[in-house]
Formats: structure tokens, C-alpha cells, sequence
């Protein structure tokens, strides 16, 4: 563990208190301060670009110090305009990293950092939505050629660069560290799952027991979500498109339905679709009173507030962080001006599950560098993927069995037979 120092003068309080957020992770994070800080120590990275844009809190800053602390040049941006630290913002600026982001929750100065980030011009990128991937294709097409590699973090970012490759835009590798076992069993579901309600329950201070709670989409995430609020008490409704998973939803003994009818009389509607307007007018029709909104899915359209806010008498903020548009005789309350709640409303996922996520981009943006690679979408190695969760389970003391000899499967002996 690598404690940062304090710094003395009592203006730089903000400094410090994000020093100590980052010292705070730095304490919970066996994986990043083992495996992932033994491999890219390993010279391979002095000098290396990479511009690391996640949202900007204490877990992405502990990632961008080791990769810094390896002898990358490391640029920081944050993944949107709402979830950026001040504190932390200091406290990297504080040990010498350049950090393009403000806390100053605006759209258009987080797209011009973004661009000041691109023209900075990072080799490779941690990405998270494919941000600065997506804005350094669009206005940036020189750097966009000279981009060595990207490791993205999410599963809408994934579902970018794989509509980038299929139109022939992709001219690098690109590792969709969402796809590593290591992040979407676990940052998806146990992650957002926990943090979402969470921080849903911490801004409106309400109870789960008993309500009708929506999730709309049940991939990793919405499963999550679904999970805990049903663990708490809630009568659980799903929506969800894709006919195999509403399925799974129903055998997971949950309520499946059409978004009208599952919002009908919902206490909480929480989205995870990773795609626009999952609530929109249809649903803004038939919310019953004083319902609460909140969006854990990447996009802050997912809830269409801006219809919303078309539809509303008034509009009126009740309490830090929610906003409530009045309509008739009805209030919609709608959580961290409709982006990721966990994350806007909330202090991100634990620790302990960024430790792996982190691991994979660590050891992803390692791989990158290393391996030579073809253009298009890469999934990381299985053998890295392995190797985050054999050292998470033994800084847990769980080491579990390997098969002996006698288990193997006799596959390849039947192959033989067939030749
Ligand atoms: N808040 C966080 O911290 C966090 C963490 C991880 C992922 N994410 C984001 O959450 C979103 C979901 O991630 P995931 O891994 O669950 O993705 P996923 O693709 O596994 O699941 C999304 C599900 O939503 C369904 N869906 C899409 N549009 C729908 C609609 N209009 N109505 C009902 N169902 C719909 C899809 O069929 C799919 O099953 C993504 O945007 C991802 O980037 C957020």
C-alpha cells in the first residue's frame, strides 16, 4: 500500500480530502496493489499515452496513480459531465497528473475537455461509453488513425465499437473489458445492484418493503437491482424486451410485464437498458403520484426528462438531487437530473468490486500495449481474466481445487475415435 502525503496549508483542504478518498481505496484494493501493480511495473509503460476516461472519483484515480506510478503519461477526463470529484480532481492535479475534467456538472465543458483530452494526444484510452473513442472519430479523424487501442468499460460503450467495426470505422484494437467474466458478473450486477438502491434510498430516504419497485431491462444490471430490491421486500416488476430474459425474469420469480402496466403503480422505476427514452411519454401518462425515477443504465436519456420537463406545470427542486416536474395533480420525482444514480447520487460502486474491474483495464491497457493485435474488437484473454480472480480469492484466503487427472473429460479421446 502506497499512502500518499498531506499537504499542510489549510487551503488545500479540498487536496486532501481527496488524497484521503484515494488512500481509502488504496486500502481495499488487494488485486490493483498486487497482480495488476507487479505487471505493468514490469517498464512496458514508461512513456505510454493513455488517457484514462472513467467517471472521475477515487477508484479511477487509484487506477490512473498506478498506471502513472508505472510510467505511463497519464491523461484523466471524467465519462460525464455530472459524476466528476472535485476533490479527487485536486488531489491527481495535486501529484503532477494532468486532469482535463471540472466539477462543474456542465455538457458543454465536459465536451470540450474531452477534446482538449483528445488533442492531447493519448496512444491509448480507458474508456467508459466510448466517450472520447466516439468524439476523437467525429472531430479528430487524424488522431483517430494514429489511436493504438482502447479498453472500454461498458456494456453500451462495448455495443459502440462494435457498431464502429461492422461500418468499417475501426482502425485499432479494441478490448471490451466489459465482456471479461471479471466485470459484468460482478460491476454490473453486485455492483450496480447494491449502489443503485443505495443511493436511490440515501437522496429520498424512503423504504423498499412492500412497494411495487420497476426495473426496466433485465441484463446484468437490471438483474442486479432486481435481485437486492427483492431481497429487501419489494414486489419486483420487469420490463424487458428480449423475450429470453423476460423469461428469466419469471422464473427468477419476479413480475413481467409491459411498462405500462409495470409502472402503473410503482413506488420506485429504476432504468438499466443501456439505450434512450426506456421511460418516456407513454409511461409520464400513467405514473401515479409522487413516484420516483432513477436511471443506473450509461445514458442520462434513458429517462427522457427533457419530454418530461415539455409535459410539466412546473418544475421544482424538493430536495438535493431531486427534481420534481409537476403535472395535474400528479409529482414525478426524478433522480440526479436522470443520470447513473450510483454513481451522480451516489459514491460508486464499492470498492472491492472496482479492485476487479480495474484489473481488467489495467491489465487490459498492459495487454494492449504488449500484444500485437488486428484492428476490431478484442475480448480479453482468458488467462488474465482467470488470473483477477485467482488473486481476489486468495486475498480472500479461498483457494479452491483444481481437477486432477482422473477428472478430465474424455472429450478428445472420443475425437480420436472419430478420426
Ligand atoms: N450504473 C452503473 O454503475 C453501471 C454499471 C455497469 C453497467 N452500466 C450500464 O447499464 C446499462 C445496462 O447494462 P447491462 O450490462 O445490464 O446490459 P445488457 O445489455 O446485459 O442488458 C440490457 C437489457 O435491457 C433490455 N432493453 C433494452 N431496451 C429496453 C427497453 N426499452 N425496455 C425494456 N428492456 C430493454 C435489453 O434487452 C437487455 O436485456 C448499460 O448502459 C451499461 O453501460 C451501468
Amino acid at each position: 500500500m502506497v499512502e500518499l502525503g498531506h499537504n499542510s496549508t489549510s487551503h488545500l483542504t479540498l487536496v486532501n480530502e481527496g488524497i484521503d478518498r484515494i488512500n481509502w481505496v488504496d486500502r481495499y484494493s488487494p488485486v490493483l496493489n498486487g497482480l495488476v501493480r507487479k505487471s505493468v511495473n514490469d517498464g512496458t509503460l514508461k512513456g505510454v499515452r493513455i488517457a484514462v476516461v472513467v467517471h472521475l472519483e477515487a477508484k479511477t484515480a487509484f487506477l490512473a496513480s498506478i498506471l502513472a506510478d508505472a510510467g505511463a503519461e497519464v491523461i484523466v477526463a471524467g465519462s460525464n459531465p455530472l459524476t466528476t470529484n472535485g476533490s479527487v480532481v485536486e488531489a491527481l492535479r495535486n501529484r503532477g497528473m494532468t486532469v482535463v475534467a471540472e466539477p462543474d456538472g456542465n455538457m458543454q465543458s465536459w465536451e470540450q475537455e474531452l477534446l482538449a483530452a483528445a488533442d492531447l494526444q493519448p496512444e491509448y484510452v480507458i474508456d467508459d461509453g466510448a466517450e472520447l473513442t466516439m468524439r476523437i472519430g467525429m472531430y479528430r479523424p487524424e488522431l483517430f488513425k494514429k489511436l493504438k487501442g482502447v479498453s472500454e468499460e461498458t456494456t453500451t460503450g462495448t455495443a459502440r465499437l462494435y457498431a464502429m467495426k461492422d461500418a468499417g470505422l475501426l482502425p485499432f484494437p479494441a478490448l471490451t473489458a466489459n465482456d471479461a467474466r471479471c466485470k459484468h458478473l460482478f460491476d454490473n450486477r453486485y455492483g450496480t445492484g447494491q449502489t443503485t438502491l443505495q443511493a436511490v434510498l440515501r437522496l429520498t430516504n424512503k423504504r423498499v418493503a412492500g412497494i411495487q419497485l420497476a426495473v426496466i431491462g433485465y441484463g446484468y444490471v437490471g438483474r442486479g437491482i432486481a435481485e437486492y430490491a427483492k431481497k429487501m421486500g419489494a414486489q419486483v416488476h420487469i420490463v424487458e424486451t428480449d423475450p429470453v430474459r423476460a423469461l428469466e425474469a419469471h422464473f427468477d420469480g419476479m413480475i413481467v410485464g409491459k411498462s405500462i402496466d409495470a409502472v402503473h403503480d410503482a413506488s420506485i422505476v429504476v432504468t438499466a437498458t443501456g439505450g434512450m427514452r426506456a421511460i418516456g411519454k407513454p409511461e409520464f401518462d400513467v405514473l401515479p403520484h409522487d413516484v420516483v425515477l432513477a436511471n443506473a443504465g450509461h445514458h442520462d436519456l434513458e429517462v427522457d426528462v427533457a419530454t418530461l420537463a415539455e409535459m410539466a406545470d412546473s418544475i421544482s427542486e424538493k430536495r438535493s438531487q431531486i427534481t420534481t416536474y409537476h403535472l395535474g395533480d400528479r409529482d414525478i420525482n426524478v433522480l440526479s437530473g436522470g443520470a447513473l444514480v450510483n454513481i451522480a447520487g451516489g459514491s460508486g460502486h464499492p470498492i472491492e468490486i472496482m479492485d476487479l474491474t480495474f484489473a481488467v483495464q489495467g491489465l487490459g491497457a498492459h495487454h494492449l500495449v504488449n500484444t500485437p493485435m488486428e484492428p476490431g474488437v478484442h475480448i480479453l484473454p482468458k488467462h488474465i481474466d482467470d488470473s483477477i480472480a485467482e488473486a481476489k480469492l486468495h486475498s480472500l484466503g479461498i483457494f479452491p481445487d483444481n481437477p486432477r487427472p482422473e477428472q478430465e473429460d474424455d472429450f478428445r479421446e472420443w475425437l480420436k475415435g472419430m478420426a
